[in-house]
């Protein structure tokens, strides 16, 4: 699986935010890289941890903003980052809970299909609104 690499259709136009996005992307790369090098449960593990703790990091970034500056679609959007969390906290446990339990392709799939899609679908329709009240 190729690593994601950031280009321009990934910006949302806001920097502080931009910077979170790649911070992210960066995360799951070194998640693969680590998979498809065979490193060790540890490493993944602390990857995994990582991810996880960032993530959480960002959305709450993201959705003080919203709250600061009215968003109006706040309520769908924060439904996206639960439902992600919730996912990923579970594949989280499984990762823990079983030794057996292996981060595979599907699951990298799965991380890298849902941040694109989620900076291009509902990331990208905060950027005139936020723009608008000063968020850079
Ligand atoms: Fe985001
Ligand atoms: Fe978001």
């Amino acid at each position: 699986m190729a690593l994601l690499n950031w280009n321009d259709n990934l910006s949302v136009r806001i920097p502080s935010i931009d910077e979170q996005h790649k911070v992210l992307i960066n995360m799951i790369n070194s998640l693969q890289d680590a998979m498809s090098s065979g490193d060790s449960r540890a490493v993944l593990g602390d990857i995994f941890d990582g991810l996880l703790k960032y993530t959480d990091q960002h959305f709450t970034y993201e959705e003080a903003l919203f709250a600061e500056h009215g968003y109006p679609e706040t309520e769908d959007h924060t439904r996206e980052h639960k439902a992600f969390v919730s996912k990923v906290t579970d594949l989280h446990k499984q990762f823990t809970g079983s030794s057996n339990f292996m981060i595979g392709v599907d699951v990298m799939k799965f991380l890298t299909d849902w941040l694109v899609n989620h900076i291009q679908g509902v990331d990208a329709k905060y950027s005139d609104h936020l723009l608008s009240k000063g968020v850079r």
